[in-house]
Parts: structure tokens; sequence; C-alpha cells
């Protein structure tokens, strides 16, 4: 075949569409004998899991998996609380861990925080659990785990609770009778301390539950903080499942028992049945005088603490409320889907 001819071929639209067709072809052969072998394998594996299989076991088990974080604040009634939980844990498949952090201090170092919150989230042994102990508040979102425990936790009236504790250091409680307290021997009652303006009934004391609830914030630490009282009160609408009342624990438990009965499940009747012995009281506590209470609230340190006191209150009211139909106190509130679609 001469040059020209061959060109005069080449310019011809019939040259090309077959030169394509033969292209398509050859690369299909070369695609088809690889993937055969592919093919094969999947013949002779057994029936691929369906669908919805594979989603399921992505499914979270709530109830396995929970972990209920109690930090609670010392001398609100915590113990009684806890006391329940370590009777039931066996009979509930549950566990409870008390965090007990160097020299009882509330803060955790930055360290330790990694390792805290990477160890308890990750500890599948001990799901699901209940851990406690007199810690502040901590944000979890900042490690980036993926799952966060739930947090509770109860309030007391301030002044109840400083009362409590002054007398707690002095002559212990009927819990650990025989345990010398810090301030044994000293026989000052807290009116006297008031008059004389002692460091112990110092109203300064009183501020822990805003700390408690604030966090892991210098600032939260500073008696008299506003900043610090409005991030206590953030936190405890925004991060904690429940706040209760150390006046109302009965409450606190009941709705703990209808919202996590995996855990809770017969702490109520626990707690009002069992002959008390769970309960843990001061041995000796005066009731302050009028002229005392009256000066202790006068301070700005009570008046704020009372105020975090009196929100959580009417925000736990407020739960303890939206239970039931408001016509009827006896039915609790329920909810159902209807209007399904497509069908
Ligand atoms: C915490 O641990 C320390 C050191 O082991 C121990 O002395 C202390 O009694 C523990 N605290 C509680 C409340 O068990
Ligand atoms: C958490 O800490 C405990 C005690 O130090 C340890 O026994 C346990 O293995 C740790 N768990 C995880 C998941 O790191
Ligand atoms: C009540 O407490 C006492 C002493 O702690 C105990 O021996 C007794 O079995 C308890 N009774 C009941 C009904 O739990």
């Amino acid at each position: 075949m001469s040059a020209r001819k061959l060109k005069s071929v080449a310019t011809k639209p019939v040259f090309w569409v077959l030169l394509a067709f033969l292209g398509s072809l050859a690369f299909l052969i070369i695609l088809y004998s690889e993937i055969k072998p592919d093919k094969k394998t999947i013949k002779n594996d057994p029936k691929p899991a369906p669908v919805h299989r594979s989603l399921s076991s992505q499914q979270e088990d709530y109830d396995e998996d929970l972990i209920i974080l109690y930090n609670r604040v010392p001398k609100t009634g915590s113990t009684s609380f806890v006391n329940i939980a370590y009777d039931l844990c066996k009979t509930n498949q549950f566990h409870v861990l008390h965090i007990n952090i160097t020299s009882n201090m509330h803060v955790l170092s930055i360290p330790n925080q990694v390792n805290f919150v990477r160890n308890m989230t990750n500890w599948d042994e001990m799901k699901p659990a209940l851990y406690h102990g007199h810690m502040a508040f901590l944000d979890f979102s900042k490690f980036r785990v993926k799952k966060k425990p739930i947090y509770i936790n109860l309030v007391r009236k301030p002044l109840d609770r400083l009362v409590s504790y002054y007398y707690f250091l002095r002559y212990g409680d009927n819990y650990r009778p025989n345990l010398v307290r810090k301030k044994a021997g000293n026989r000052i009652t807290f009116d006297e301390c008031v008059q004389k303006k002692q460091p112990d009934c110092d109203p300064k004391n009183m501020w822990l539950q805003i700390p408690f609830f604030c966090g892991h914030a210098a600032e939260c630490w500073k008696p008299g903080s506003e900043w610090a009282l409005n991030q206590a009160k953030l936190n405890l609408l925004n991060e904690y499942f429940l706040v209760g009342v150390t006046e109302q624990m009965e409450d606190f438990i009941y709705l703990l028992e209808l919202s996590f009965p995996r855990i809770f499940k017969g702490f109520q009747n626990h707690y009002i049945h069992s002959n008390k012995s769970h309960l843990r009281q001061t041995s000796i506590k005066i009731p302050p005088k009028d002229e005392t209470i009256k000066k202790i609230q006068q301070s700005k340190i009570w008046q704020m603490e009372t105020e975090l006191y009196e929100f959580a209150l009417e925000q736990f009211e407020f739960n303890k409320k939206k239970m039931f139909t408001p016509d009827n106190a006896k039915h609790i509130q329920k909810f159902m889907y209807e209007k399904i679609r497509p069908k």
C-alpha cells in the first residue's frame, strides 16, 4: 500500500470508528479478566450479611455502656445515696467506684485529667458503673472521647451544709464513729465561733457548691465571683442530667430509677425500707441561734450560694412536676409516635 493510499484511508471517519471499537474491546477484555477472580471469591463466600444486621451491630447499647458520674459535694447527704448503690450493685450487676484524689483535692491536675477521662471512658469491664468522688465538675468534651458520662449531683442549703460540716469535724458521725476527726476535742459551738469570728465558721467556707458545679477554672475558686456563679448555673442546666436537693432525696432517687433502671432499679424501695442503717448522721449538731443565722445571711457568699441552691431547687421542682399530667398527679407523662409515613 502506498503512503498516499494509507493517508487517504486514515482520513476516512470509518477508520477511526473501527480503531475506537477495537480499543474499547481490548479494554473490556482486560477489565473482565481482572474482575473474574474476584467474582469467584464472592461466589464462594457465605451469604453476605443483610444490611440491617450490620446496622444493628453499630447500634449503641446505652444500658450496658452506662456511666453515671456523681461528683458529690462534701456533707450534702451523699454518703446515704452512695451506700444504697453499694448495697444494690451486686443485685443490679453494676460497678461502684470511689475516686480517691490525693489529700482530698477537688481539682485534678492536667495529666490526671487526661488519665482519668481516658481510663474511665475506656474501662469496659467496669461498665455499667457509678463513679463517685469529691471532684469539681470536669468537662469531658475537651478530651475528644467518644462517650461522655452522665453527671448527677445533689445540693444542700448552704448554711445547713456548713453547720453539718462544722460539727462533723468535731464529733464525727455514726458512720465511722471511731475515726478521730480533724477538730476533735474542740467544744466551741457554731454560735460561739461566729461570735468570735473564727475561721472555721467564716462564710468563705460556704464557697463550695458553686465551685463544684463551676469546675476546673481558676475563677471558679474565687469566693464571691459572679462569673463562677453564672458558670455553675449554666453547667447545672447544660451538663448535668439531674441535680437533686438533699432535703428531697427520695424524689431524686425516684427520678433516677425511672430514667436509668439498669442501675437504679429498686433504689427507692431500698431507701424507704432498709432500716436506715445507711443514713449517716453527724453525732452532735446544735442548731444555730437566730442571731447567728442573721449574721451569716448578711454575707455575700451565703447569698450567692443560696442563689445557686434555689436555682437548683427550682429546676428540680420543675422536673418533678413535669413527670405527671397537669390535671391529675397520678398519671405519669407518656409519649408515643404516630402518623408514621411512608407506610
Ligand atoms: C484515699 O487514699 C489514701 C491513700 O491510699 C487513704 O489513706 C485514704 O483513706 C483514702 N480515702 C478514702 C476516703 O478512702
Ligand atoms: C484504669 O485504671 C485501673 C486502675 O489503675 C486499671 O486497673 C485499668 O486497667 C485501667 N483501665 C483502662 C481501660 O485503662
Ligand atoms: C437492720 O440493721 C441491723 C444492724 O445493722 C441488722 O442486723 C438487721 O438485719 C437489719 N434489719 C433489716 C430488716 O434489714
